[in-house]
């Protein structure tokens, strides 16, 4: 699998899963554009890129304003004449002092920053990648949804909700993109171990992490069936082949990398 001369925007590449995948394209041929709003991190993901041999580009940015991303996808385009891959990975799993909680209790506030980030935010770039790609009839773009958005789990409800609704918008985004030959697929990580799953776990509490993955009937009920958490490059396979040229023939699909905790 290679992505020699494909050019390709990553989401949330500061940090976890959008670090890992940006890596894992740039390390196999592809120009990799970084989204974030973290310089920081977009820093280290560049410097890890350049160590690799690979070409990237920093552009901070917050995917909740649409004006913005559409710019910045029109520069990346007009710094590299091309745009063949989207991967959408930024997210956040607490989006206010409310939102981890019971749903009743979740402010307005706090479901509509949810809703923002996880659900319009993949919205914008969806969109901003499709106008481009549309016209050239081909292109990937490839989601992170979550078994959170299939599974309901306590005290996540607007999580859950957001990452749903991001499952369907894939669903409806590919049937609509199909006759443009431009695929959009999804991959729903369980449990990875990131900085987001900290913050979910309760950083605070060394045996979070244990518990989570034993099974915890308040919050995860039987835990990960394969006995052990995702690492960031495990979900960045999946993201790669659903980028690569060899996935031409796979649209609409939710790929759950999780180790069967869609079922618990
Ligand atoms: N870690 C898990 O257990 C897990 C499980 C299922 C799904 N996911 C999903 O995977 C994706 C990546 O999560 P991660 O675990 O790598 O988390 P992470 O916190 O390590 O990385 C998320 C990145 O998104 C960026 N981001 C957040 N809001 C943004 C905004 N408005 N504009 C631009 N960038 C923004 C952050 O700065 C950060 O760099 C998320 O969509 C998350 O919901 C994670």
């Amino acid at each position: 699998m290679t992505f020699t001369g494909k050019v390709a925007v990553v989401t949330g590449a500061a940090s976890g899963i959008g670090r890992a995948t940006a890596l894992a394209l740039g390390r196999r041929g592809a120009r990799v554009a970084l989204f974030d709003l973290n310089p920081e991190g977009m820093a280290e993901t560049a410097a890890q890129l350049q160590q690799a041999g690979a070409q990237s580009q920093s552009y901070g940015l917050d995917i909740t304003n649409q004006e913005q991303v559409n710019q910045t996808v029109a520069q990346v385009v007009e710094r590299w004449g091309s745009l063949h891959i989207m991967v959408n990975a930024a997210g956040i799993n607490q989006a206010g002092p409310t939102s981890y909680g019971p749903g009743i209790e979740v402010s307005e506030a706090d479901w509509d920053r949810m809703m923002d980030v996880n659900l319009m935010g993949t919205v914008h770039c969806a969109l901003a990648a499709a106008q481009y790609m549309r016209p050239l009839r081909r292109g990937r773009i490839v989601n992170v949804a979550s078994v959170a958005g299939a599974v309901p789990r306590m005290n996540m409800a607007s999580y859950c909700v957001a990452k749903a609704a991001v499952r369907m918008f894939t669903k409806c985004l590919a049937l609509e993109l199909a006759a443009f030959s431009i695929t959009v697929n999804a991959v729903a990580p369980g449990p990875t171990q990131t900085p987001m799953l900290g913050s979910a776990a309760g950083d605070a509490d060394p045996q979070a992490l244990e518990r989570m993955i034993a099974g915890n009937p308040d919050i995860y009920r039987l835990g990960v069936p394969l006995g052990k958490l995702g690492q960031p490059e495990d979900v960045a396979s999946a993201i790669q082949y659903l980028a690569s040229d060899e996935a031409h023939h796979v649209t609409g699909v939710i790929l759950n990398v999780d180790g069967m905790a869609q079922l618990t």
